[in-house]
């Protein structure tokens, strides 16, 4: 756990970069910190590790001042990645990550193993060991950072915007390897992104920064997204946040439409049977599997281009609805049987 009380952060020309910060971050748990530039991220991630002095306040972790530790048994617990690797551009990927087990006297054949075991863990080809960093993409810089991050095993990993720079696909390829390395290894993790997207993605909680070092809103993903403290979350969360939130929700947490217009298909259904208020009826067979819809009245049967299982984001429900020609989405479950309909009126009671 690593906690901040009335921590404060004033530059040596007056500017005020953290302001008055009170913050409790859970061990185990992914935290980010987001917030346009300038907001006091980088220097809230550095006083943790004491790169940046607090100007007043305190900052613990489990419960010791970190200013009752000597730097190095601080650093020792704390592996840091920045957005640009950091890397050491003429030591070798090896090298590179074997810097801090070396820095305290392992034996070499316990690096090996490590550096070879990590190499692994952060999804690189062990062909790499031997190349220097401007060999390497960007992506496989940043893994090589987090590796070397990750070295000696600290508790706590901070990461200062670790993935800014590599493209869009890449990106999302590292945020996933991140949350499946976060789900074996349980790290405390501080994570610093100015893209409220990745905050979101990642995440077990989020610390929403405003200009000036002012701590906006400190929440879980959807407890933000349901009930923004202030219009400045609301706007930085972004105008689609019901979009947003509909991402984090699947199929399990919509109710289905009610009293749905279904036809058994073996049944001889009389016309007046049919609804009323749709022209179209769902069909199943008799064992309750997915057959198709019709027009009400009608006897050709189409397909749906589209259903969902319980386990659907329900912001992919919402565009298989849109594309549905009849407005909403067949569930069908793990046994293949129709398990209702979703519509939009059922997204939106999802969210309420
Ligand atoms: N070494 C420094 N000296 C003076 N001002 C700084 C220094 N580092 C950062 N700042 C200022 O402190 C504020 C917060 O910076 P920073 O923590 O880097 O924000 P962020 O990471 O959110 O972009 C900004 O106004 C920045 O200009
Ligand atoms: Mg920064």
């Amino acid at each position: 756990m690593i906690t901040f009380e009335q921590v404060t952060k004033r530059y040596g020309d007056q500017t005020v970069a953290v302001d008055g910060l009170d913050l409790t971050i859970a061990s185990g748990e992914l935290t980010v910190l987001v917030g346009p530039s300038g907001c006091g991220k980088t220097t809230t991630l550095r006083m943790i590790n004491r790169l940046e002095p607090a100007s007043a306040g305190r900052i613990a972790i489990d419960d010791r001042a970190i200013d009752s530790l000597d730097a190095m048994t601080l650093r020792r617990g704390i592996g840091y990645v920045m957005q640009h690797s950091g890397l050491f551009p003429h030591r070798s990927v090896f090298d590179n990550i074997a810097t801090v087990p070396r820095l305290l006297g392992w034996k070499k054949p316990a690096v090996q193993e490590r550096v070879h075991r990590l190499i692994e863990t952060v999804g690189l080809s062990p062909s790499l060991a031997t190349r220097y960093p401007h060999q390497l993409s960007g992506g496989q810089q940043q893994r090589v950072g987090v590796a070397r991050a990750l070295a000696a095993d600290p508790p706590i990993l901070l990461m200062d915007e670790p993935f800014a720079a590599v493209d869009p696909i890449v990106r999302r390829r590292l945020q996933d390897e991140l949350l499946d390395l976060q789900a074996r290894l349980q790290k405390t993790i501080v994570f610093v992104t100015h893209d409220i997207d990745e905050a979101i993605r990642l995440g077990d909680r989020i610390a929403i920064f405003a200009v000036g070092g002012r701590l906006a809103q400190f929440d879980t993903p959807r407890n933000l997204l349901a009930a923004p403290a202030d219009d400045f979350v609301a706007d930085f969360l972004g105008r689609d946040r019901e979009l947003k939130r509909l991402a984090l929700l699947d199929v399990r947490q919509a109710p289905r439409m009610h009293a749905p217009p279904l036809v058994d298909n073996d049944r001889a259904v009389p016309e007046a049977k049919e609804s009323t208020v749709h022209d179209w009826v769902v069909v199943h067979d008799n064992a309750g599997r997915l057959l198709g819809w019709r027009h009400r009245g009608a006897s050709a049967l189409q397909p749906f281009t589209d259903t969902v299982s319980p386990t659907t984001a329900l912001d992919r429900v919402l565009a298989a609805a849109l594309r549905s020609p009849i407005g909403v989405v067949p569930v069908v479950d793990d046994d293949g049987c129709l398990d209702g309909l979703i519509g939009p009126a059922e997204l939106r009671k999802a969210l309420a």
